[in-house]
């Protein structure tokens, strides 16, 4: 079953409690708080997303999925610990050794929070394999990761599709969440490679009906 993770980067300054409700009645299954610190990525949401997801926590029974592009993922997950996410997301490339990716896995795990390992697209999915029996989603980063309204890289699909065999062949439960560039075209193409969750930023938040387009995403 396909779910809806809506990307709030790019939501309209000053519209965000009528978009956050808007989106809750559209059904969307979670707010994707995109955390980007400005050395791991260039842009700077930090505070910006630390105050939108402690905002969404009060207002909102959704979960939220909080993909940290930060180089600091210890601190990052202790800064959005206290927003009881379902699910906190760092880079492998954010880690200088396996020691290190063990380490962040626990501390996630400690805070009993979900966890999620995202690869960039210059990533090779092979280096995930080792860390699948430790946690709950693979992001694969379907554009490079530091802003939203980009075009799918397609070369992602294939990695999604290798990704998707090898959990198939090892009997692993783990989630697949595609982020960057999914709309209604795109997303057959992911969702057939075998990813299960859908990040959507700029397709939701530009459509005229936020749950027709998610309902057609699903599908
Ligand atoms: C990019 C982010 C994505 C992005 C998705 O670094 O990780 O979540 O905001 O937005 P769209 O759907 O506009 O590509
Ligand atoms: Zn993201």
């Amino acid at each position: 079953m396909t779910e809806i993770s809506t990307s709030l980067l790019n939501i309209e300054k000053g519209k965000e409690t009528e978009i956050i409700l808007n989106l809750e009645k559209a059904k969307t299954d979670y707010f994707h708080i995109d955390v980007m610190d400005g050395k791991f990525v260039q842009k700077n949401t930090y505070d910006k997303t630390r105050e939108i997801s402690e905002y969404i926590k009060r207002i909102s029974n959704l979960p939220q999925d909080v993909h940290l592009m930060v180089e600091n993922v210890k601190n990052a997950i202790n800064d959005f610990a206290s927003v009881e996410p379902n699910i906190i997301t760092f880079h492998l490339e954010a880690c200088k050794d396996e020691n290190e990716v063990i380490e962040l896995i626990n501390m996630i795990k400690e805070n009993h929070i979900k966890v999620g390992i995202a690869i960039k697209p210059n990533t090779s999915v092979e280096e995930l394999f080792k860390f699948l029996p430790y946690i709950h989603m693979c992001l694969i980063m379907t554009v490079e990761p530091g802003k939203g309204g980009q075009t799918l890289i397609s070369d992602m699909v294939e990695k999604i599709s290798i990704l998707k065999k090898y959990i198939m062949e090892n009997n692993l439960e783990i989630d697949i969440e595609a982020d960057g560039g999914i709309n209604l075209a795109t997303c057959e193409k992911v969702k057939s490679a075998g990813a299960n969750i859908l990040v959507s930023g700029t397709a939701i938040l530009m459509a005229r009906n936020y749950a027709n387009i998610i309902e057609e995403m699903k599908k």
